[in-house]
Order: C-alpha cells, then sequence, then structure tokens
C-alpha cells in the first residue's frame, strides 16, 4: 500500500452551515418544494442506506454484484493494463474488490468520498485485500471539478468507475453535466465503467424503494433529522411520511417527503407552511434501457463501448469513451471487432 493512503486529501468542499441554510431556505421555498437528494447522506444516513441495499426488495445491489461477478473478467480485458481506476463515491467499496482483482498491473485506486468514515473504512479494506495497489483517497464532491493526486507512476488510461446507479439521482441536464466534467477528468484515451439501473415494470421498481421493514422510509426521514441537527430547524418526524412511486413517463422513481396535516416548521428565520399532503420532492431515480443512456452519453460527448448485464437482466453497466475514439481504435481492429458488445 501507497504511504499516501492513510492521508486523506482534503478536497472538502462542502458548504459550510450558512450554505446549507440557504440551499434548505431556497427549496423550501420553491414550487413544489424539493431539497437536494444528497442531504441524505450523513452518518446514519450512509448507514440507513447500506442497511437498505440488504432489503430483500432492493435488487439493485445484489444485480450489480452478480453482474461484476459475472463480466469483471471482460470488464478488466476492455479497460486493458496499467489503468488508474477513480471510483466515484466509493461509500464503503463493495463492488470494487470483484473489478480490481481482475484489473492487471493497476497504476492506483483513487476512491472519492464526500463522507470520512466511510472512505477511511474503504482503504483499510482495500490495503489488506491489495497490499500492493497503491491507494490514493480524495475527499471530495464528485459533482465539482476534482484534482485527481499525481499517480505513482504514469498510466496508460484513467478509468472512471461510478457504480451503483448513483447517476440515476440526477435529472438529464445534471447528468450531462456530471458525465461531461467526468470526460474531461478521464482524458482523451479515459473510460467511465458507470452502472444504470433499467427500467422493468413498476411494481418491481415501486417495491425497492418502498421495503416492508420500512427502512428506506427511515432513510428518507432521517433528512428532517438531519436538518433539525444541523439548523436548529424544528420539524415533527410523526408528522411527515415517506412517498416513493414510479412515474413510467418519465422513467424515474420519484420520492417525497408528505406532510401528514396543516403545520408551520421554523427553519432558521423562516417560517415554513405545509398544507395537509402536500408533497417534498427529495430524490429522483432514474431508469435507463441501454437506449436511453446511449442518448444521455451522446450529449456528453461520449459514446457506449460495451454494456454489460447480470443473469437477471435487472441492471446493467456501460463503458463509456469519448464519442469517435472506438471508431479510431476499431479501424485498427480486426473486421467483425467493431461496434458495442452486448454481453448478459
Ligand atoms: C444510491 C442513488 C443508487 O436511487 O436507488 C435507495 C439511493 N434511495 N433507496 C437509489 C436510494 C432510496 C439509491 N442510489
Amino acid at each position: 500500500m501507497s504511504v499516501q493512503a492513510f492521508e486523506l486529501r482534503d478536497d472538502d468542499r462542502r458548504p459550510p452551515i450558512s450554505d446549507l441554510m440557504e440551499i434548505v431556505q431556497r427549496g423550501l421555498r420553491a414550487r413544489p418544494k424539493r431539497l437536494p437528494s444528497w442531504l441524505f447522506y450523513d452518518e446514519r444516513g450512509s448507514a440507513l442506506f447500506e442497511a437498505i441495499c440488504k432489503q430483500p426488495e432492493y435488487y439493485l445491489t445484489r444485480c450489480e454484484i452478480d453482474l461484476m461477478t459475472a463480466h469483471a473478467g471482460e470488464m478488466a480485458d476492455a479497460l486493458g493494463d496499467d489503468v488508474r481506476l477513480v471510483e466515484y463515491g466509493s461509500g464503503n467499496a463493495v463492488k470494487t474488490p470483484l473489478l480490481l482483482r481482475q484489473l492487471r498491473n493497476p497504476v492506483a485506486y483513487v476512491p472519492v468520498e464526500i463522507s470520512p468514515e466511510p472512505l477511511r473504512q474503504c482503504v483499510e479494506d482495500l490495503a489488506n485485500r491489495f497490499p500492493n495497489l497503491p491507494v490514493q483517497p480524495l475527499h471530495a464532491d464528485f459533482t465539482r471539478p476534482l484534482r485527481l493526486p499525481i499517480p505513482p507512476r504514469a498510466p496508460r488510461r484513467t478509468v472512471l468507475y461510478f457504480p451503483g446507479s448513483t447517476i440515476g439521482n440526477f435529472e438529464a441536464r445534471d447528468a450531462v453535466e456530471l458525465l461531461r466534467k467526468m470526460r474531461g477528468e478521464m482524458g482523451e484515451g479515459g473510460g467511465i465503467l458507470i452502472g444504470a439501473d433499467l427500467k422493468k415494470d413498476a411494481a418491481t421498481i415501486e417495491a425497492a424503494y418502498n421495503d416492508k421493514a420500512g427502512v428506506t422510509a427511515e432513510f428518507t426521514l432521517n433528512m428532517l433529522v438531519r436538518l433539525n441537527r444541523e439548523l436548529g430547524s424544528n420539524f415533527e418526524l410523526q408528522a411527515f411520511h415517506h412517498r416513493a412511486h414510479y412515474n413510467a413517463m418519465a422513467g424515474r422513481i420519484e420520492t417525497f417527503i408528505v406532510s401528514k396535516r396543516d403545520q408551520k416548521v421554523r427553519v432558521g428565520r423562516q417560517q415554513v407552511s405545509f398544507a395537509a399532503d402536500e408533497a417534498m420532492q427529495v430524490e429522483y431515480s432514474c431508469k435507463y434501457s441501454p437506449a436511453d443512456f446511449a442518448a444521455l452519453a451522446a450529449r456528453a460527448g461520449l459514446e457506449i463501448a460495451q454494456t454489460w448485464f447480470d443473469p437477471r437482466g435487472m441492471f446493467s453497466e456501460h463503458y463509456l469513451v469519448r464519442a469517435g475514439a472506438r471508431q479510431a481504435t476499431a479501424a485498427t481492429m480486426p473486421a467483425g471487432a467493431q461496434g458495442p458488445v452486448v454481453r448478459g
């Protein structure tokens, strides 16, 4: 393990409290009210998300692990030798070892994570499992421009790994903007390995966001607990509930915090009124068919080089490269090796 492993590089650009107050107050003035989903991930929220991943209804994590188990070797072939792997929002990075153990001679692993404790944990785990792999953690918000640490040797390419369907939390415009930023960070010959939940029947998707044990509901309402703690607001938890429904037209789960009754809440100097049954939007989880995702990628100057599916066909992993880059490579490859490869 590299000496840098435990010095967390601190690019911590999370907004200070006054900005948090501003973001929340602005969201509460909007019509309809809406708050950003990254507010879920305080320490408790991150733990609750991990608990969600273990719920029987939440198929995404299990399917993506099955996908990686089945196809990580082919992914490593696509990525090639001497890769620098940069993971966006690494969290506890359960899927990463499945890929890392297949990579040939990786240059470094750079987990980018905004929550310090999961980042530290991830570095520790990987250092134990891959003692020869330089780990260069970056404590940062991956939606902002990143200053990547200098690699220990020159990588053949930088690949940004963004699993979990986290891209689904961004509305199309923001997703395109993020993909464009990633396109810059990976450089000319680089790539993006990105997980995306597939469109499927509404009942299956809705169940995943309404687990019987109520973990997702607790995760959603924890946002109010956080605001009460960090902003001194007085949201009454019993007076709100979680609602998640699949908007098939838009192809996304829409999650709301719904007011059970007429009520007023104080947030800083702002008095906020909620009507009975008023719904405040807190999360989108967009679902993409491969064609949807190709269109999204195209808007960011990227194209799909290859796509893999889990054995049940629930989840997808795309390898994206700069638009045109694949043709350039394909021209030097034997006929028949061209075109996107799709495997399930
Ligand atoms: C971490 C963004 C992939 O949208 O499925 C899970 C977050 N929210 N249950 C998702 C989440 C409610 C999750 N992502």
